[in-house]
């Protein structure tokens, strides 16, 4: 059996009508004072999968009410975008290392459970699961939609050093060259990138990123491109979190078109991540 959270809920369903199981019925609500109310109506088999994205502190609630329904079951839970992999470190005396925090509170629910993240920004996520874990790739099905393009003798480009493993894996998909930017962050929201000598002019360039958040990161390097001469320039992110006005930052700073997967659910989420979480869950071993 499927059980969607709410941050997940389509998702979910095309994983259970690819893997032709049952998606349960749930009933998602917010009391009056602002805390939330989950119930899984359908009868509960003994073998479950859980599948919920956490982008709010909300839908994290949401995620351990629906782990305690399930506690006496096996869970296999997948966290298609898990929030605050970004805060994998302590950076100043005094923080939290949120994301070790949030696997923390998860984990007890797993003992004989499995866990599966999504191009997950920091992998050291994973080993604050005592369970099994999986950090599962979709670039090549981001690759394959951008392939389906015909663009113009394409580049691949990662906008900084961290994400060049997955414009290396883009590229060899694609059977293209790719290359990286330099980026220096200045604030939470500002990015400035110092420029490289790139030949990307006259040429379709494909940005490749784990994430999209203020678009702060892409829209400089849409800008930088589009200055040197870049035909068109595309993005390719696997979780559109989008905050505030990322979408029009984008657009203004030129690109061609956006493409995320629905690890979120946005309007960009036009490549589902659904085949690789069933065949994930189709060839486990545990
Ligand atoms: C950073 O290391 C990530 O891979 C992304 O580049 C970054 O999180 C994107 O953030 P923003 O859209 O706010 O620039």
């Amino acid at each position: 059996m499927i059980i969607g959270g709410p941050a997940s809920q389509l998702l979910a369903c095309k994983v259970a009508a690819i893997l032709s199981e049952e998606i349960a019925l749930c009933d998602y609500r917010i009391f009056p004072d602002g805390e939330a109310y989950t119930q899984v109506v359908s009868e509960l088999d003994d073998d479950i999968v859980i599948i919920q994205s956490t982008p709010s502190d909300r839908d994290i609630v949401y995620l351990l009410q629906l782990l305690d329904v399930c506690k006496d079951r096996k869970v296999s839970l997948v966290i298609p975008y898990f929030g605050y992999a970004r805060q994998d470190k302590i950076f100043r005396p005094g923080e939290a290392m949120t994301a070790r925090a949030i696997a923390s509170a998860l984990d007890p629910f797993l003992e004989d459970g499995y866990v599966y993240l999504i191009n997950i920004h920091a992998k050291s996520v994973l080993s604050h699961f005592k369970c099994g874990s999986k950090n599962l790739d979709a670039t090549v099905l981001l690759a394959d939609k951008i392939q389906s393009l015909g663009l113009e003798n394409p580049v691949v480009i990662s906008p900084d050093k961290g994400a060049v493993a997955m414009a290396q894996t883009a590229a060899s998909r694609m059977g293209v060259e790719y290359d990286y930017l330099q980026k220096t962050r200045l604030s939470g929201t500002e990015v400035s990138m110092a420029p490289k000598e790139i030949a990307v002019k006259g040429r379709d360039v494909v940005i490749f990123d784990d994430m999209i958040a203020t678009g702060g990161t892409m829209a400089t390097a849409i800008s930088m491109l589009r200055n040197q001469g870049a035909n068109r320039v595309y993005l390719a992110a696997v979780h559109p979190v989008l905050t505030g006005s990322a979408v029009l930052k984008l657009y203004r700073s030129g690109v061609e078109a956006v493409f995320a997967t629905d690890t979120l659910d946005k309007g960009v989420s036009t490549v589902s991540v659904a085949p690789l979480i069933a065949d994930a869950l189709k060839t486990a071993t545990h």
